[in-house]
């Protein structure tokens, strides 16, 4: 089950400061365990602090996030916000995602310079009894997966701060992927094959020019189980459970796509993804590609 790691400001001082074991706190990652940082690791502007407070979303069930997008530098999901808000507001989420890269990359140096900087968000409701569709849902456990930025193999890393002045926010885990995978892989939800009439059908297409968006058999797989996790009871209620409290001001980092979890309370959360590649792992046969093509004995990716 997974572990916490606690990262006091002693131990980072150290760390940053010695040669050896560069790979130490990504070595937890990998075996599916929580980073966490009881402080938030560079100065929050307690004024930015209190904008966010301030902002809500645009309304609808499909909404979870206010997301931004450090490629294109844009924001999306925020309510409608005067044009200096809206600046702000891009500001501080600009500053959010360049101070988490700056931070972890000192600490998971190994991935530094390989990973993807994928969006930040930030989460301004309250989770406990959120109004959301049952696959949206943050409150049922789950691995992430995102049905519309398909990982092809690469791992979804994530580092949350909460901001919320006074409330923990309180998060359940469980079984890690390759308990999940062998539970239900191959029987509930299956291995999908990579080379099907259908895809190469898709792969012809696709090469014709048409929009077609062919997601990898592990997305696929990755997806389902996502899915089929949320919306099965017995397991919500049966499987062994880690019950956690990120309080006020921390921060805590962990791969999504391998650990289970639920966030089932708590409001005011900041989030930044860092997609990495097998290739930049300590041991890549922990990641859940690996297992999964150890299992299946089919390749998943293309
Ligand atoms: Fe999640």
């Amino acid at each position: 089950m997974t572990k916490l790691i606690t990262i006091e400001k002693n131990v980072l001082a150290d760390f940053l400061s010695s040669k050896g074991l560069r790979d130490r706190y990504c070595k937890e990652l990998e075996a599916g365990n929580i980073l966490f940082i009881p402080y938030i690791p560079f100065a929050f502007p307690n004024d930015d602090l209190q904008f966010l407070f301030a902002q809500r979303q645009t309304g609808g069930k499909n909404h979870k996030n206010i997301a931004y997008k450090p490629k294109s530098n844009t924001i999306s999901n925020a309510m409608s916000l005067s044009e200096q808000q809206s600046k702000r507001l891009l500001g501080i989420m600009q500053f959010y995602s360049k101070s988490c890269s700056t931070f972890l990359s000192q600490l998971l140096s190994p991935y530094d310079s390989k990973w993807r900087i994928d969006y930040a968000s930030f989460r301004p409701f309250e989770e406990k009894g959120r109004p959301l569709r049952t696959r949206a849902r943050n409150d049922l456990l789950h691995v992430d997966s995102f049905p519309t930025r398909p990982m092809n193999g690469n791992r979804i890393l994530r580092f949350f701060t909460n901001i919320n002045p006074v409330h923990h926010r309180k998060w359940i885990t469980s079984d890690p992927f390759e308990v999940l995978a062998k539970r239900y892989g191959g029987k509930k939800v299956p291995f999908p094959r990579k080379n099907t009439p259908f895809r190469a059908l898709m792969k012809i297409a696709k090469k014709l020019g048409l929009p077609i968006s062919l997601r990898s058999p592990y997305d696929v797989f990755m997806l389902n189980l996502h899915n089929f996790l949320k919306e099965n009871e017995e397991f919500q209620q049966t499987c062994p459970k880690n019950y956690w409290e990120f309080p006020s001001n921390s921060c805590w980092a962990v791969f999504t796509d391998q650990v289970s979890h639920a966030a089932i309370a708590g409001q005011y959360a900041l989030e930044q993804t860092f997609v990495v590649p097998p290739s930049a792992l300590v041991d890549p046969q922990t990641a859940p590609l690996a297992v999964l093509e150890k299992l299946s004995k089919f390749l998943m990716v293309d």
